[in-house]
């Protein structure tokens, strides 16, 4: 279940409807996805886009997506960290960044026109839906793990645009949600 961050306010929200309302006033959409049938961890990307083909159908049809993918990442990958540099200081797209997550965590932060930035941890059965324009950028967790379905409008429209304002180097990558360790117990 994603957890929600606000830095500025030490403000920490949890629970699922006050999440989905909060990132609805910045214009994100956040939704939680049920597969049809069971999704063994070692399923194939086909397996897996078909266990959840009715909800992906239904946010093609209502985004104007039309490609869905699924990317692996882990510890193993190749390039892990040439990759994540490509995503981790703010920056935006020209078409929607789609993201459900399957396994493994990320977060995301977003810094709405109006109002405090936010950190967002994803886990699996998150959807998120950021919109194209909108300023963010992207860490994976201390496991460097996930494996997501990815919707595209147009994937020429996937380049990042980096701000280069320096905002991301204001908040620490640091991910929430069940293993994290509030550091007052320290
Ligand atoms: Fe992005």
């Amino acid at each position: 279940m994603a957890t929600l961050r606000i830095p500025e306010e030490n403000r920490m929200i949890e629970e699922f409807d006050a999440v989905r309302a909060y990132l609805g006033g910045i214009g994100i959409d956040h939704e939680r996805w049920e597969p049809t049938h069971a999704v063994p961890a070692d399923a194939s990307a086909t397996e897996v886009l078909a266990a959840y083909s009715a909800e992906i159908d239904r946010l093609k049809a209502s985004g104007g997506y039309v490609t869905a993918d699924v990317i692996d990442v882990s510890p193993a990958t190749p390039g892990l960290e040439a990759m994540l540099n490509k995503f981790n200081s703010e920056h935006w797209h020209d078409e929607d960044e789609v993201r459900f997550i399957i396994e493994g965590r990320g977060l995301f932060h977003i810094r709405p026109q109006r109002g405090p930035v936010v950190s967002i941890t994803v886990e699996a059965g998150d959807l998120l839906r950021v919109p194209r324009g909108t300023w963010h950028w992207f860490d994976l967790c201390q496991e460097k793990r996930i494996r997501a379905i990815r919707l595209f409008q147009d994937t020429s429209g996937w380049t990042p645009h980096c701000t280069e304002s320096g905002t991301d180097r204001r908040y620490d990558p640091v991910c929430f949600g069940p293993s994290y360790i509030p550091n007052r117990l320290w």
